[in-house]
């Protein structure tokens, strides 16, 4: 289980700041909102943090609404877009919502990964499975348990930068199979995993989609379909931070 909660690490200036910072929709990201957030649908957008994806998503929508369980993330949120609708809620408790009201509901960047506990993950996808309408969509990223290396992006770059970056891109491949390799979740596929370089030390939980496939099972859901996060690039599992 985390030690640190993530409430506590959602509300420190730094980390409000990263995604405060973050404005583009990654390649994935891209591509499925587009296939699978119909014009006029009804989208609730979990953890939405800084907002990232709201322009996005609320350009579509017939109703849209952003929910996050920081404050201060809210907060910097309602400076930004006053016009939203925004609810802090927990994601494991959507109460405030009755059954399948609606068409698609988002929980980006790998935000699922940050509740603490097994029980939690389980009654998140369990709540959105019930919000949804039947044949309705959970879009959603995770952290990839087989993550060994990291890679670096060299294009358009001189040749001190792209030297950097290599090696940048060596020490986290070595801090990853010195912290990942010999962990259960790595083995196993699946299980909380600390990861000492994001936001000065997380624990997230972490798994292939091989394991996420029969959680969703159980919540009443159906994988339909995934990609790898560095899409539209291809490459190995080890290279894929999520899913
Ligand atoms: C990794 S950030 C992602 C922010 C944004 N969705 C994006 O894609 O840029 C995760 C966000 O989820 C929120 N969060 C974490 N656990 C949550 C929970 N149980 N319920 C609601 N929000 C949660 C955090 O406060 C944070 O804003």
């Amino acid at each position: 289980v985390n030690s640190r909660p993530t409430a506590e690490i959602y509300t420190r200036p730094d980390v409000v700041a990263v995604y405060d910072g973050q404005h583009e929709l990654h390649g994935a990201e891209a591509l499925l909102f587009d296939d699978c957030v119909k014009t006029d649908a009804k989208v609730l957008d979990l953890g939405v943090g800084g907002g990232r994806t709201t322009p996005y998503l609320a350009r579509l929508a017939s109703r849209y609404v952003g929910v996050d369980v920081s404050e201060v993330m809210l907060a910097r949120y309602r400076e930004k877009f006053p016009e939203m609708t925004l609810l802090r809620l927990d994601a494991t408790d959507l109460g405030a919502f009755p059954n399948e009201s609606f068409d698609a509901v988002v929980f980006s960047f790998n935000g699922i990964d940050t509740i603490p506990t097994l029980e939690g993950r389980r009654r998140c996808f369990a709540e959105c499975s019930r919000v949804l309408r039947p044949g309705g969509t959970l879009l959603f990223s995770v952290h990839n348990a087989r993550y060994l290396i990291f890679s670096p992006v060299l294009g358009g770059t001189g040749p001190v930068r792209a030297a950097w970056r290599l090696l940048y891109a060596a020490g986290r491949t070595i801090a990853h199979f010195a912290n990942r390799f010999p962990t259960v979740a790595f083995r196993c596929g699946a299980g909380f995993s600390f990861d000492p370089l994001t936001h000065g030390g997380l624990m997230t939980f972490v798994a292939t989609p091989q394991h996420v496939a029969p959680e969703l099972i159980d919540a009443g859901l159906i994988l339909a379909r995934y990609l790898p996060g560095q899409f539209p690039g291809n490459g190995c599992t080890l290279r894929t931070p999520w899913y």
